[in-house]
């Protein structure tokens, strides 16, 4: 099972956008996918089509130890399920700070789910912090991956980002690795976008060898603008249900092609 969490403390930088429609074409491909919505705003559940009115069960559940991911996921389409969340989610931070062990209620959350239904992939949407819910996320992940928007304060963020990062490795996960970076709402031709590319990758070539970001992949595909992917969220279907011909289906389609060409690399490594 591969455990993906995408992250960025800034807000609108394209992380729902890429867990939706990075699980949803993973599903295409066979893979068997699971995203969780980790943000009260529940853009990720809408997008999906997956909401959780009323007294349906959602995240927060999981999160106060009333239910389980297994009665709390849905089916959004095939292949892919999602664990919705909604604005419940966000007195969670308060309500678990004196519980123990708090930042890895996820990932015995998931632990259990995989014993009993197991999934090749889980993508998790984080709220736009570093929340005890973003740390749940990265206790329980595998990977990290990170949208950017090629903007002249991108790189701004990054290192705090990191730096949490390499926290929870130490603290919580070793496990955990920065594995993808992808430029999202790119505009080709700009200067600014070749600029934060050229700034980004000096970065990564100058870290230490042990960060957990040093093996980071810049993603060769750029998400381009494409208005159908603002348009598609309110129709409660990925890019490729909502617009299959166009830019935004066919960037997502490369970037699902390179997600699973490094988990051939991965497995070929171990
Ligand atoms: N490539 C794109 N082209 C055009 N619009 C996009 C693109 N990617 C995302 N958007 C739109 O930009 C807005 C922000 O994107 P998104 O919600 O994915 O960002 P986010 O990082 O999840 O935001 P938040 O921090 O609030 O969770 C949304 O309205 C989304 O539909
Ligand atoms: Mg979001």
């Amino acid at each position: 099972m591969r455990t993906i969490v995408l992250m960025n403390q800034k807000g609108g930088v394209g992380k729902t956008t890429t867990s939706v429609n990075v699980a949803a074409g993973l599903a295409r491909q066979g893979q068997r996918v699971c995203l969780f919505d980790l943000d009260p705003q529940g853009h990720a559940s809408l997008h999906v089509g997956v909401e959780a009115f009323g007294d349906a069960l959602s995240v927060y559940d999981v999160f106060i130890g009333e239910a389980k991911l297994s009665e709390v996921r849905r089916l959004a389409s095939d292949n892919l399920w999602a664990v919705p969340a909604n604005v419940d989610l966000a007195a969670a931070e308060l309500e678990l700070a004196d519980a123990p062990n708090r930042e890895l209620i996820l990932r015995n959350a998931i632990a259990e789910l995989q014993a009993t239904d197991p999934f090749d992939v889980i993508i998790m949407d984080c709220p736009p912090s570093l929340s005890v819910l973003t740390i749940n996320a990265l206790s329980a992940a595998d990977e990290v991956m990170i949208p950017l928007q090629p903007h002249f304060l991108a790189l701004q963020g990054l290192s705090k980002l990191l730096e949490t990062t390499a926290l929870v490795t130490r603290r919580l996960n070793p496990k955990l690795r920065v594995t993808g970076i992808m430029m999202c709402m790119f505009d080709a031709g700009t200067r600014l976008a070749a600029d934060v590319m050229d700034d980004l990758t000096m970065f990564l070539e100058a870290s230490e060898p042990e960060a957990p970001w040093a093996d980071a992949k810049i993603f060769e595909t750029r998400i381009r603008r494409n208005i159908k992917l603002a348009e598609a969220p309110s129709f409660g279907v990925s890019i490729f249900d909502y617009a299959a011909k166009s830019n935004g289906s066919e960037d997502y389609g490369l970037l699902v092609a390179e997600i699973l060409a490094m988990d051939q690399r991965l497995s070929a490594a171990a």
